[in-house]
C-alpha cells in the first residue's frame, strides 16, 4: 500500500493497488471535506499514479460515509491555500491515464466538481449529488459551470447550478451526469469500468456543450438572469454556464474561477457562510453536552387544529408514530382529513411515492381517548392559546403519560412555568414552539422552563433535528425569541404608519430590503385577531405609546386575509389592494393621536424597522432569552422571512459597528416615544 503524506499532517489519502488500477481512497472523517489536506493528498496520489508505468488507470473513491461532501467553508474567509481544486483537477485531466470517480453518500460542491474532472463517474444507489454554491452566495469555482453543461447539456446544467438543489443517483443517471448507478459493490464496478477504458482519457473539457432546444434555453436563462435583491450569485451562475457555449474551455474555466473569487468576498456570501455555521451550532449547547436525549418512537399530539395537524405531519414525515387526540370528534375528523389531503397533494405533485404516503398515514393513530397517550414518549399540546385550557390539558397529560415521557407545549406566548406547575413533573416540561405551517417551516424554538431538565431539553432538540428543523434554545419569556423581536419590528412599523408613512410604502420599503413580504401583508396573512386578543388580555400600560390602528381594523371586522380584508382588501382572486376605508381609518387615528403626518423615505423606514429588531435582539440577549446572537439570526431568517443573504439582524448590527449602532438606537428611542425600552447593543458584538 502506498501512502501520501503532507508535511506534519496525518495522511487522508490512501492508494490501494488492484493489479493495474490504483484505487485512491479519500479518508478524512467524518464527511471527507475537501480542505487543504484532501486536495494536497489527491494531487500527490495523481502524481504517483502518473509516474508508475505499471498502473493503467485510477479510481477515486471515498472511504467512510461519502465521496467528498464539499469544500471547507472555513477556508473561505482568507486567501485559499494551494493546491486549490482547479490545480488538482487539471492534474487529473493531464494524468495521461483514465480516472473514474466512484461516488457514494454525497458529492456536493467541490466534491462533484472533482468527479466532473474525472473521465467517468459511477454512483451507488441513493448517492446525492449537487452544486449548492448559489445557496452560499457563490458559484462553483472549480469547473462545475464549464464541465457540467458539456456533460449533460446547457439547460439541465443551468437548472442544477442555479437552483443549487441536490439530486439522487437515479436522476443523475437519467441526466447523464453519471455513467451508471450501481446498487452494490461500487468499488469493484469502478475498477472494472476503469480497466475497460483501456487507457483512454475522456475529458469533459474537450467536449462541446449541447445547446438543445434554443427556445427552452432562452426561457430558462431569462428566469435566472433576472436581477433582484440577493440574486447576485444565481445571476452570476447563469452567466458562467453560458460561457460554456461561448468560450473555449480554458478561458471559461479561468473566468469562472475569477468570478468565484470575487463572489467569495461579497457581503452576501459572507452572511450566508455565517448562517451556515450559525444553523449548525444553534442546536448545540455547552451545558447539554453529553446529555443523552430520551428515545423517541411515538409522539402524542393534542389538538388537531392548524398547528396540531401540521406538527403531526412533520412527525410522520420523520418516520415516527403519532397519536393524535382531540376533545372534539368533528375537530379530530377534520384534522385527519387535512393530513390525508396533504399527503394526497404531495403524491399528486410527484413529491412522494404513494407507498410512502400510505406508510406515513398508517403511522397516525387518531383518538378521542386520552388513555391512548399512555404509550407515547413525548406529547406536544397544540390546544387553544388559553392558560386555563392548557393547564387542564397538562394536568390530564400528567395523569396518563408514563414516567419519563416529555410534556411539551406549542404555546406562542403563555408562561411555560405556569403550565408546568399544573403537573407533578415540571422537570419533564418544555416548550416546542413550531411555526405555521408546521410541516413546512424549518424553525423550532425549544423553550426552557424554570425546572426543565437537561434530558427533557436534549430530547426536544433531538426531536427537532429528526424533523429536519433548525432548533434554537430559548428561555421561557413572553414571545420567546422570534415573536418578541417580530412584535417590536411590527410595532415600529405601526409607529411609522401613524407618523405619516404609507401602508404600501412601508411594505414596499421592507420588501426591497429583502423581506419576502412587508409587515402589514404578513399581519394580514397570519390574522390580526391573535395579537388583538393578546393585547386585550394584557391590557394597555399607562404612559406607553399605543397605536390604535390594528384595534380599529379588528373592531371593523377586518381580521386579515381570512375575512377578505385587514390592512388591505383582498379580491376573490387573492389579489391585494389598498383600501380607501383603511386610509380614512388611519387618518382618523392620526388625528386622534395628535400627529401631523410627515413624509418618509424608504431608507428611513428600513433603518427604523431594522433598528427596532436590533434593539429587541439586544434586550433578548441581555435577559438571556437567547443564548447567542447567532441564534437570534437563525430564528429571524428561518421563521420570520428576514432575508437570508443579509444574515439576520444581529449580523446586520455587527456590520454597522458599535458607534453607529448606539446613535441609531438613540434616534430610535427618540422617535418611538414614551415607554420605549432601549437595549444595550454591546452584547450583540459578543463572540457566539
Ligand atoms: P386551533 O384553534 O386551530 O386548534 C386548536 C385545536 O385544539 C382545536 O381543534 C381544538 O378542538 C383543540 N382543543 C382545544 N382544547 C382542547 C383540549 N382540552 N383537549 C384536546 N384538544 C383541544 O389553534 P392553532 O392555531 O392550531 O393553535 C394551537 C396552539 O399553537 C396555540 O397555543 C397557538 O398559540 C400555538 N401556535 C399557533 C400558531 C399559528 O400560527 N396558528 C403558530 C405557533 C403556535
Amino acid at each position: 500500500m502506498l501512502s501520501t503524506q503532507g508535511a506534519g499532517e496525518a495522511s487522508v489519502i490512501r492508494i490501494e493497488r488492484e493489479d493495474d488500477v490504483a484505487v485512491i481512497l479519500i479518508d478524512h472523517p467524518p464527511v471527507n471535506i475537501g480542505g487543504l489536506a484532501v486536495r494536497r493528498g489527491v494531487l500527490e496520489a495523481i502524481a504517483a499514479l502518473r509516474a508508475d508505468p505499471t498502473l493503467r488507470a485510477g479510481v477515486l473513491i471515498g472511504a467512510g460515509s461519502c465521496f467528498v461532501s464539499g469544500s471547507d467553508l472555513r477556508e473561505f474567509d482568507a486567501p485559499l491555500q494551494d493546491p486549490q481544486w482547479p490545480e488538482v483537477i487539471a492534474a487529473i485531466e493531464d494524468a495521461g491515464k483514465p480516472i473514474v470517480a466512484a461516488l457514494h453518500g454525497v458529492a456536493f460542491g467541490g466534491g462533484l466538481e472533482l468527479a466532473l474532472g474525472c473521465d467517468a463517474r459511477i454512483a451507488a444507489s441513493g448517492t446525492r449529488l449537487g452544486l449548492p454554491e448559489v445557496t452560499l452566495g457563490l458559484i462553483p469555482g472549480a469547473g462545475g459551470t464549464q464541465r457540467l453543461p458539456r456533460l449533460i447539456g446547457v439547460e439541465p446544467a443551468l437548472r442544477l447550478v442555479c437552483e443549487g438543489q441536490a439530486i439522487d443517483a437515479s436522476k443523475a443517471a437519467a441526466l447523464g451526469l453519471i455513467d451508471e448507478e450501481v446498487p452494490q459493490a461500487l468499488r469493484a464496478a469502478a475498477v472494472r469500468l476503469a480497466r475497460s477504458m483501456k487507457g483512454r482519457k475522456k475529458r469533459l473539457r474537450d467536449l462541446e456543450a449541447p445547446v438543445g432546444d434554443a427556445d427552452g434555453l432562452r426561457q430558462t436563462l431569462e428566469r435566472y438572469l433576472r436581477p433582484g435583491p440577493g440574486r447576485g450569485a444565481v445571476l452570476a451562475a447563469a452567466q458562467a454556464v453560458q460561457w460554456a457555449t461561448q468560450l473555449p474551455a480554458a478561458q471559461g474555466l479561468e473566468r469562472e474561477r475569477a468570478l468565484f473569487q470575487e463572489l467569495r468576498r461579497t457581503p452576501e456570501a459572507e452572511a450566508l457562510r455565517y448562517l451556515f455555521f450559525a444553523e449548525r451550532s444553534s442546536a448545540r449547547h455547552e451545558e447539554l453536552r453529553g446529555v443523552r436525549p430520551r428515545d423517541l418512537r411515538r409522539i402524542g399530539v393534542v389538538g388537531a387544529g392548524t398547528m396540531g395537524r401540521g406538527i403531526a405531519i412533520a412527525v410522520l414525515d420523520a418516520g415516527l408514530e403519532v397519536v393524535l387526540v382531540e376533545r372534539d370528534k368533528a375537530a379530530l375528523e377534520a384534522g385527519v382529513a387535512a393530513v390525508a389531503q396533504w399527503y394526497q397533494g404531495r403524491v399528486q405533485a410527484g413529491k412522494l411515492h404513494p407507498d410512502q404516503a400510505s406508510r406515513r398515514q398508517g403511522a397516525l393513530r387518531p383518538s378521542l381517548d386520552w388513555a391512548e397517550l399512555a404509550s407515547v414518549d413525548l406529547a406536544i399540546e397544540a390546544s387553544f392559546e388559553d392558560l386555563e385550557v392548557k393547564r387542564e390539558v397538562f394536568a390530564r397529560l400528567d395523569a396518563v403519560l408514563r414516567p419519563g415521557a416529555v410534556l411539551a407545549s406549542n404555546t406562542s406566548y403563555l408562561d411555560l412555568d405556569a403550565l408546568a406547575a399544573a403537573t407533578a413533573r415540571e422537570q419533564d416540561v418544555i416548550g416546542l414552539h413550531f411555526f405555521s405551517p408546521a410541516q413546512v417551516m424549518r424553525l423550532l424554538e425549544v423553550v426552557r422552563g424554570r425546572r426543565s431538565s437537561p434530558e427533557a431539553l436534549a430530547t426536544g432538540l433531538a426531536l427537532g433535528a429528526s424533523l429536519g428543523k433548525r432548533t434554537v434554545l430559548a428561555r421561557n419569556a413572553f414571545g420567546f425569541i422570534g415573536n418578541r423581536i417580530h412584535a417590536a419590528y411590527r410595532r415600529q412599523c405601526e409607529y411609522m404608519l401613524e407618523e405619516g408613512a404609507g401602508l404600501r410604502q412601508i411594505d414596499q420599503a421592507l420588501e426591497s430590503f429583502g423581506f419576502a413580504m412587508g409587515p402589514f401583508a404578513v399581519a394580514d396573512l397570519s390574522g390580526l385577531d391573535i395579537a388583538w386578543r393578546m393585547r386585550q388580555a394584557r391590557g394597555r400600560k399607562p404612559g406607553v405609546r399605543y397605536v390604535e390602528i390594528p384595534d380599529l381594523l379588528c373592531e371593523a371586522g377586518r381580521l386579515g386575509r381570512k375575512t377578505g380584508a385587514g390592512y388591505y382588501r383582498y379580491e376573490p382572486s387573492g389579489a391585494r389592494r389598498e383600501d380607501p376605508e383603511v386610509e380614512s381609518l388611519v387618518a382618523a387615528a392620526r388625528r386622534r393621536a395628535g400627529v401631523r403626518p410627515r413624509d418618509f423615505r424608504a431608507e428611513e423606514i428600513q433603518e427604523r424597522a431594522l433598528a427596532a429588531m436590533v434593539n429587541e435582539a439586544a434586550l433578548v440577549l441581555e435577559e438571556q432569552v437567547a443564548r447567542r446572537g447567532s441564534d437570534i439570526d437563525v430564528v429571524l431568517v428561518n421563521g420570520f422571512g428576514f432575508p437570508r443573504w443579509r444574515g439576520g439582524p444581529v449580523l446586520h448590527a455587527r456590520g454597522l459597528g458599535p458607534q453607529d449602532l448606539h446613535a441609531r438606537l438613540d434616534e430610535l428611542a427618540r422617535c418611538s416615544g414614551p415607554g420605549f425600552m432601549r437595549g444595550d447593543p454591546s452584547r450583540l458584538f459578543d463572540e457566539d
